[in-house]
């Protein structure tokens, strides 16, 4: 089978190429402006390498990780993606499932077309990422149905006071809704197996996709229902709606967008329970530093109160074993899922999962070490840049 060729998580990506048409592949793999960010978010990581210990007695090794009282067979879960159905047939179930059955968590999108109950219904792993809407009404109105749904963890995205200059999806053709065009037509044609599997069924079971709010009223009309309503609606958010949230949210709340130090101070003392280091896949300001490079700053400036994760360009277990060694006590990994369910839906994802933790376990036998709590800053050395 196709699955059977894909070795690592970048695999997917060229396999996903392939399927998907370009305004989807696009909008996926693409960040904003100059895409510096982007490239950063690779770099950091070469820039460090390992020095292994020998002759340890590794037979026992285990990457289980507890984090807020439950654990979970990883260090890393799914990071949370908008509109993953329009690259895989109902993407936030099928992420939901296979995250579920291997014990990782995955972070559901709030700019979905599933309704995040039906997520929450199908996941005893998921979080719940919320981009929080202006008026303290509907954030209270959201919060409560968030809760009732069943989810135990909120993480509010912060990185997104505005929407971001993604000149490539103007470039690419990509909108939400979709708008029909000649190059969308030749699009779906030469990429039957997408057209017919993914957009047609989802176009028979949900209507045309877009970034749908998963919180919105059903039968709203689609503009209503835009979570890009909310983009431009809420450049005012600031601490006081955390802790407006914090007050009503009983659940665990994580913070995902954190990048300088003093925030991370603030998040933690308006009542975080944890934090996720993020420049949005680069997805957000063009320029931010990858996260690999402020994360042990804000590991020394929290002090071990919270745990400190964070997400950007993870590819291999190599890279999720750097990010712990510099502080990290979980990671997130974003594109490479939805190119594992744009290519084998749950069977794809659960692969791309086995890769990445098979990955971190034979790389942990070569590093010596039998828990990831052994893993500290001393076993890295920085690389002299060329
Ligand atoms: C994202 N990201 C994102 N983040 C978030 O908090 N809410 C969201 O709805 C989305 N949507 C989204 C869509 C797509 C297609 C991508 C690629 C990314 C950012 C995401 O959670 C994460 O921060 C990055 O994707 C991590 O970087 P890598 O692993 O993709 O390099």
């Amino acid at each position: 089978r196709r699955l059977r060729r894909i070795l690592s998580l970048d695999d997917f990506e060229t396999a996903a190429r392939r399927h998907l048409p370009r305004p989807i592949f696009g909008y996926v793999s693409g960040a904003s402006e100059t895409n510096a960010s982007l490239r950063d978010n690779r770099a950091a990581f070469a820039e460090f390498g390992f020095v292994p210990r020998v002759l340890v007695d590794v037979s026992q090794r285990t990457q289980e990780t507890t984090l807020f009282g439950k654990t979970y067979a990883a260090p890393f879960g799914i990071a949370p993606m908008g509109i993953s159905a329009l690259s895989a047939y109902r993407g936030d179930i099928v992420l939901a499932r296979a995250a579920s059955h291997a014990n990782i968590p995955m972070v559901m999108s709030g700019s979905s077309l599933i309704r995040l109950e039906e997520v929450a219904q199908e996941s005893a792993t998921a979080w719940f990422q919320a981009y929080v809407p202006g008026e303290p009404e509907r954030i209270l109105a959201l919060v409560e149905r968030v809760e009732r749904a069943g989810f135990d963890t909120l993480v509010l995205t912060v990185d997104t006071a505005v929407l971001a200059n993604r000149e490539n999806n103007v470039r690419n053709g990509f909108s939400t809704p979709l708008r029909p065009s000649l190059r969308l037509a030749w699009d779906g044609i030469a990429r039957p197996n997408w057209t017919v599997n993914t957009f047609l069924r989802t176009l028979l079971k949900h209507g045309m996709p877009h970034f749908e709010n998963s919180y919105a009223t059903r039968g709203a009309p689609i503009m209503a229902r835009n979570v890009l309503r909310d983009f431009g609606a809420k450049d005012h958010l600031n601490w006081k709606h955390l802790e407006l949230i914090r007050n009503r949210w009983k659940g665990r709340l994580v913070v995902k967008g954190i990048m300088a130090k003093e925030d991370a101070r603030i998040a933690r003392d308006a009542g975080a329970d944890g934090l996720i280091i993020s420049n949005h896949g680069g997805r957000q300001l063009d320029g931010a530093v990858s996260p690999l490079r402020v994360l042990p700053g804000i590991v020394d400036a929290v002090a071990g109160s919270i745990p400190v994760m964070m997400d950007g360009g993870i590819r291999r277990g190599s890279d999720v074993l750097k990010a712990i060694a510099l502080g990290a006590k979980f990671v997130f990994v974003g594109r490479p899922f939805i190119y594992a369910a744009a290519i084998g839906a749950e069977a794809g994802i659960s692969h791309a999962i086995t890769i990445l933790s098979d990955e971190i376990n034979r790389n942990m036998a070569l590093l010596g070490m039998t828990s990831l709590d052994e893993l500290r800053r001393d076993r890295l050395i920085p690389l002299a840049r060329s």
